[in-house]
């Protein structure tokens, strides 16, 4: 088994990323500048918000991060999209998911203009991914192509089983691998919550992409020996021994499932760093997109 590392592969993009955005400063450009709105104190969602700020300082880029209570109406956050949309100041920005219930996360979605939409969530963007025409694709399943790419895994040809169908990763995922495309080229299966041969699909799978957010979901027994495995899930669970007082946890039973496997993503540093990295490498396409 090797380890495929979210984190090396990371930091090596994020250095690629500084480096252009210096050769941009040089010649007077301007820099990316990326806003972040978190709404609420979900512990998951300030940690990976504070990383995506880190990551536009390591990029060089500037960064604002906009928090509010969640108490705050729809209608105050649509005023919020609307300010961003309309600053120059700012190239693309997020609205981290998920938002409270009485919140409407397509509406929000909808409100932003696609051409700042770094995430790729918005329909105009999700579309032109499904076409395959320039624009920001979904950073999770855009960072675990970098992934695969940068490892130079070969996947055309190969059957790739997505277990999950969520709009910001199982779909998008599903879409990627099957075009013609390096990674790609994949006979792609969806699996998710109603398929009833779940573990006979999954042992098929030479790639097999797990983000379904149920940690241990995948056995060894649901593994082809040989197989790709890439681990989308991380979830908080509950470790007295840990000072965090919780442990992140996959969708794979990792300890069971690595020896089996040729390439696995640990978590965390597998799956995670890549999707920031990938949002950073959206948030310097914004300048170039910005025109089109
Ligand atoms: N919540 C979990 N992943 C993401 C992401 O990539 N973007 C946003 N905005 N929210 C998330």
């Amino acid at each position: 088994m090797q380890l495929l590392d979210g984190k090396a592969t990371s930091d090596q993009l994020k250095k690629e990323i500084a480096e252009k955005v210096a050769s941009i400063k040089q010649a007077g450009g301007k820099v990316p500048h990326l806003a972040a709105v978190l709404v609420g104190s979900d512990g998951g969602s300030m940690t990976y918000v504070n990383n995506k700020v880190l990551a536009c300082k390591a990029c060089g880029f500037d960064s604002t991060l906009l928090t509010y209570p969640a108490t705050i109406t729809e209608d105050e956050l649509l005023a919020v999209v609307d300010k961003l949309n309309k600053d120059p100041a700012i190239d693309g920005f997020i609205v981290q998911v998920p938002l409270p219930k009485h919140i409407n996360e397509d509406k929000v979605t909808e409100a932003i203009d696609y051409r700042k939409d770094v995430d790729g969530f918005h329909p105009e963007n999700l579309g032109r991914m499904m076409l395959g025409l320039p624009t920001y694709i979904s950073a999770t399943p855009n960072g675990i192509m970098e992934l695969l790419k940068r490892n130079k895994i070969d996947t055309a040809g190969k059957h790739c089983v997505v277990v999950g169908r969520s709009n910001i990763v199982g779909t998008p995922m599903s879409i990627l691998m099957s075009r013609n495309t390096n990674p790609g080229n994949c006979t792609v299966t969806m699996v998710h919550s109603r398929t009833t041969n779940m573990k006979e699909i999954c042992a098929s799978a030479d790639i097999l992409i797990v983000a379904i957010g149920k940690p241990m979901f995948i056995t060894a027994d649901m593994v082809k020996p040989g197989a790709v495995v890439i681990d989308v899930g991380t979830t908080r669970v509950p470790d007295a021994s840990d000072p965090k007082g919780f442990k992140l946890r996959g969708d794979v039973d990792f300890d069971n499932v690595k020896d089996k496997c040729s390439w696995i993503t640990p978590v965390p540093g597998g799956v995670g760093p890549m999707t920031i990295a990938s949002l950073m490498q959206n948030t310097l396409l914004a300048i170039e997109l910005k025109n089109r």
